[in-house]
């Protein structure tokens, strides 16, 4: 059993050669590179397949790491106090002398950035000098992982390494606020809204539009599993694979639960690893039972309604 401290030896070894690796975190795993070097951050690019101007998030340590990059707030920090780290990202304006990569951001000057609560990831980052620009471990437009082996499942050789860190435990990314001008949330994620909405004191827009051009990312088709998927289902097809929030009494054909009782922390940190299930069984489509839409349970629908659009 190699121990944690020498897995991260191994991860930051490569990473200061400027490879790209897997890394753990609470919400999904991640692709990550040093975050100041263009060769670096364009084989995350390259890899992922994803187009140049979805601009990636940047995941520090801690807040002295940030301030050489971007303009801090009294939102952000007041956001940051209370959430970080944790599943929330921000966006923010970046310092003109800043080391960013031009390529992160896609020469845009606004810049989003998380600080990740998972133990191993934070113990990297604080043994690194530079952030890591990491999107989700995923081919784009596909499912997130949310292991290890869903990340080789997804690259394959084609990267170096992964540093496993268990299941992630929130398993649903994190939710993305705009602090550029009056907060807006861009994402819908693992800390629910209107915990962000209480601490700021104010109601928050939401612009989880995909025709939003501050996100690109936000593309309609996103998180598929490759196969139709249908939600609010009440009775699924003869063949068709049936995701439901809680068990039934009744033993059905082809379930699959993301929770015991409705539980929709529970049925967030279990969705793709279920969306992956069921994808490599070989089912041709999916039925989804009516997920409560409150708290996480806002995020699971956001998410399901994207995989839907295949
Ligand atoms: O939980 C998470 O946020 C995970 C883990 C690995 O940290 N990361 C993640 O990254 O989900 P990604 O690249 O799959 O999704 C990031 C989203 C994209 O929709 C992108 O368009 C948006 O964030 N984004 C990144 N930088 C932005 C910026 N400067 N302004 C607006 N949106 C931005
Ligand atoms: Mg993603």
């Amino acid at each position: 059993m190699k121990t944690n401290q020498s897995k991260i030896k191994k991860a930051k070894e490569y990473l200061d050669k400027n490879y790209c690796i897997g890394v753990p975190t609470e919400t999904v795993y991640g692709l990550a590179a040093n975050a100041y070097i263009n060769s670096a951050v364009k084989k995350i690019f390259r890899l992922k397949k994803r187009p140049k101007n979805n601009p990636l998030i940047v995941h520090y340590a801690d807040l002295d790491s940030l301030k050489n990059d971007c303009l801090i707030n009294s939102n952000f920090i007041k956001l940051y106090k209370k959430f970080s780290p944790g599943p929330i990202t921000y966006i923010l304006r970046l310092k003109k002398n800043s080391k960013i990569s031009k390529i992160v951001t896609n020469k845009k000057n606004n810049l989003a950035i998380r600080f990740p609560k998972h133990k191993i990831f934070k113990k990297l980052l604080k043994q690194l000098d530079y952030p890591l620009a990491a999107p989700s471990a995923n081919i784009a437009t596909k499912i997130s992982a949310v292991q290890a082996s869903d990340v080789k499942e997804e690259f394959g050789n084609k990267i170096k390494y992964i540093l496993d860190g268990g299941k992630s435990n929130i398993g649903i990314e994190s939710t993305i606020i705009n602090l550029t001008n009056k907060p807006t949330i861009l994402r819908l994620g693992g800390l629910d809204i209107s915990k962000i909405q209480k601490t700021l004191g104010l109601k928050i827009r939401i612009n989880t539009n995909p025709k939003n051009k501050i996100a690109p990312g936000q593309s309609l088709l996103h998180y598929s599993p490759g196969i139709p998927l249908k939600m609010n289902v009440i009775k699924p097809k003869k063949n068709q694979a049936f995701i439901l929030i809680k068990k039934r009494k009744k033993k059905l054909d082809n379930c699959y639960y993301l929770s015991t009782k409705s539980n929709l922390n529970e049925a967030a940190k279990n969705l793709y690893s279920c969306l992956r299930k069921i994808k490599n069984k070989g089912y041709k489509s999916i039925a989804v039972e009516k997920i409560p839409n409150t708290g996480l349970g806002k995020t699971i629908n956001d998410r399901l309604n994207r995989a839907s659009k295949f």
